[in-house]
C-alpha cells in the first residue's frame, strides 16, 4: 500500500524512469524546510524534480533579489524627490491649512517691519489695496490705524482667515442691480437721497442714482477675500499679524 503525501505530485507529467511517487516539488516538501542541507546541494536527478525547469529560468529570475531591490531603490528615490518637491511647493504655494496658520501665528513671534512691508506689498497679500493705516479710511476696507487696540492677536488672525465670520460695522458689502441690468458689489462710501456711492474691491468708486436702482441688498459675505494667507508663508503671515497687533494709538 502506498501512502501519498499531500505535496506529492501525481507524476502524470513525470519523465519515464522516475517513480511518480518520488517526483514532487522539492521546495513543497516539509523536508525542504526542516533539512539543514541547502537545496542546491541536493542531488537533482532529473529536471522534472525542479520546481521550474532550467530552460524557463531567464537571466533575471536567477538573481531573484535584484528586481525587488531595483524597485525599492526606485521608490525610495521617488519618495525623496517628491517629499522634497512637496516642501518647496509648500513654500511657494502654501498648501498649509488655515488651522496651521492660526497655530503658527499664535505660537511664534513675527517681525513688525517685515509685516509692514508685506502689508504694503501689492504683489503678495495686497492688504493696502483696501486698507489705510493713517486714519483716512479712503479705501474700501476699514482703516486699521488702531486695529491693535480693537482686537487681540487671536481675533486679528481670525479677521484674515475668515473675513465673513464677523463683518466690521458699516463695511457690509452691498449688492446693487440697476434697471439697465448692471450689477455692482461694494461698500457704501457715501449716500444721499439722490445717489449712493459704492467702492468695489478694485478701489473704484461708482455713483448710482437712487432712481436707477432696481434691487439692493446687503451681503453676508465680506468684500475682503478669503484665503489671502495663501500668498504668504507661515512666517510671513505671522510677521503681518505682528504688524497689525502693533497698530495702536499712543
Ligand atoms: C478687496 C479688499 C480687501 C483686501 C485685499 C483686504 N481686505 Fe481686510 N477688509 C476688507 C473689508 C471690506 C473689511 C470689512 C468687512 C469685514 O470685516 O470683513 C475688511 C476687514 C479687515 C479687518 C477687520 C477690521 C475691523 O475693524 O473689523 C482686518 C484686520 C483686515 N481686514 C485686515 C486685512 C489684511 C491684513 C489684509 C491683507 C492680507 C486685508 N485685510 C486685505 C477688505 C479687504
Amino acid at each position: 500500500m502506498s501512502v501519498r503525501l499531500p505535496y506529492e505530485r501525481t507524476g502524470a507529467k513525470a519523465q519515464s524512469g522516475f517513480q511518480a511517487s518520488r517526483v514532487f516539488h522539492v521546495s513543497s516538501s516539509p523536508a525542504y524546510f526542516l533539512s539543514p542541507r541547502p537545496l542546491a546541494r541536493r542531488k537533482i536527478q532529473h529536471e522534472s524534480q525542479l520546481r521550474y525547469p532550467m530552460k524557463k529560468i531567464g537571466k533575471r529570475s536567477r538573481t531573484p533579489l535584484l528586481a525587488p531591490c531595483v524597485a525599492f531603490c526606485f521608490l525610495l528615490v521617488n519618495a525623496l524627490v517628491l517629499s522634497d518637491r512637496g516642501q518647496t511647493a509648500n513654500a511657494e504655494t502654501n498648501s498649509a491649512t488655515p488651522e496651521q496658520y492660526r497655530r503658527f501665528a499664535l505660537l511664534h513671534e513675527g517681525d513688525v517691519l517685515r509685516g509692514k512691508e508685506l502689508f504694503a506689498d501689492q504683489q503678495s497679500a495686497a492688504c493696502s489695496k483696501c486698507h489705510t493705516t493713517d486714519a483716512t479710511a479712503g479705501k474700501a476696507g476699514p482703516d486699521l490705524f488702531a486695529v491693535g487696540d480693537k482686537f487681540g492677536r487671536h481675533d486679528i488672525i481670525e479677521t484674515i482667515l475668515s473675513p465673513s465670520a464677523t463683518i466690521a460695522e458699516g463695511y457690509s458689502s452691498t449688492m446693487v442691480e440697476t434697471k439697465s441690468g448692471e450689477d455692482y458689489t461694494g461698500i457704501i462710501k457715501q449716500a444721499t437721497d439722490g445717489w449712493i456711492e459704492l467702492m468695489g474691491a478694485d478701489g473704484r468708486r461708482v455713483r448710482i442714482a437712487t432712481a436707477e436702482i432696481q434691487k439692493r441688498r446687503t451681503s453676508e459675505i465680506s468684500l475682503m477675500p478669503e484665503g489671502l494667507q495663501a500668498g504668504l508663508t507661515l512666517q510671513e503671515f505671522t510677521d503681518l499679524i505682528e504688524y497689525l497687533v502693533s497698530l495702536k494709538q499712543p
